[in-house]
């Protein structure tokens, strides 16, 4: 139970585990890509109740609805916007919107992401370039577009790119996922130095298996591989969106100040035990 006696493990916008002071994010603009669902409405959930401004991106636009209904409760104030990650001039338009209805890009949290599990000899050009152009080529088109509104922020611009433990160890059946997640990471450490001196920070945060996400749901239940892998966590559990949200409040915060150019791993120990398959 939480402090205020609510189940732990939940995420919806009434019962999120909120661990910081409920101003932490006040006045700051968050784009969250994927943001209609899974870890991306997760991380909406918690800034919003820490009084960011929330653009959500995702490519459905019944979900987007859906999750603006999930999250009015946190009182954000809420632009949602229909676009592929992988388009440019879309995300370019993202950014336009954002910078007219905001005034600025305070946090961008490059969240949107392309998985199945699928043996490399099985897999076709296109599967290969779907997963490669939502994950990396994705999280350059926002980086790219973003640029010039997250040097303006007054607080010092915040990149957060979700990458995973699997960039570095290989993901023997999801390759794609693997090799793009290794360049969102070489990507966050290069421009972490070239765009330092505009104070600009940008963090991977590494997830593990989290609880109710599409990710989970298509790589290990869907396969009945959902027993096996939670044998695999050092924790013993999956993870709840929040526990990753949690994790990105506290990079956008004040607290994230001097932290740029890390892996930060949320995971409940997946990552030392062996066996990804
Ligand atoms: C083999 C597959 C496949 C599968 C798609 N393809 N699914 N191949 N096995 N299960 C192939 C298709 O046949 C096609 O190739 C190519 O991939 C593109 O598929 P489309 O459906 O046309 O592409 P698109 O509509 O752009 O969809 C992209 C997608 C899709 C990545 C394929 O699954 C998607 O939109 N996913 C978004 C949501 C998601 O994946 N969430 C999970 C993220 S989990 P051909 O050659 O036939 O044209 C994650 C980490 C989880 O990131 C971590 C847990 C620890």
């Amino acid at each position: 139970m939480n402090m205020d006696g609510q189940a732990e493990g939940t995420s919806s916008a009434q019962n999120v585990r909120l661990v910081f002071r409920d101003d932490l994010l006040i006045g700051r603009t968050a784009i969250i890509t994927g943001g209609s669902s899974g870890i991306g409405l997760g991380i909406a959930e918690v800034f919003g109740m820490l009084g960011a401004n929330l653009v959500l991106v995702g490519r459905k636009v019944d979900k987007l609805e859906e999750a603006r209904q999930t999250l009015a409760s946190t009182g954000a104030q809420i632009l949602t916007v229909s676009a592929d990650v992988r388009d440019h001039a879309s995300v370019q338009g993202v950014v336009q919107q954002t910078v007219e209805q905001f005034g600025g890009i305070d946090v961008l949290v490059n969240n949107a992401a392309g998985n199945f599990h699928c043996p490399f000899e099985e897999l076709t050009p296109n599967g290969w370039r779907a997963v490669i152009d939502i994950d990396l080529n994705g999280t350059f088109n926002f980086c790219h577009a973003a640029f010039q509104a997250l040097k303006r922020s007054t607080w010092g611009g915040r990149v957060i790119n979700i990458s995973l433990a699997q960039a570095a160890s290989g993901w023997p059946g999801s390759a794609h996922a693997a090799s793009a997640k290794a360049g969102v990471t070489a990507l966050t450490r290069s421009l972490a130095v070239e765009w330092g001196p505009h104070g600009i920070r940008l963090n991977n945060v590494l997830p593990g298996p989290i609880e109710n996400t599409e990710g989970v749901r298509r790589l290990y239940e869907a396969r009945n591989e959902a027993e096996k892998e939670r044998e695999r966590m050092a924790l013993g559990h999956f993870g709840q969106t929040d526990d990753i949200a949690q994790a990105c409040a506290y990079l956008a915060s004040p607290a994230g100040n001097f932290i740029t150019g890390c892996d930060l791993t949320v995971d409940g120990g997946r990552w030392l035990k062996r066996g990804w398959v």
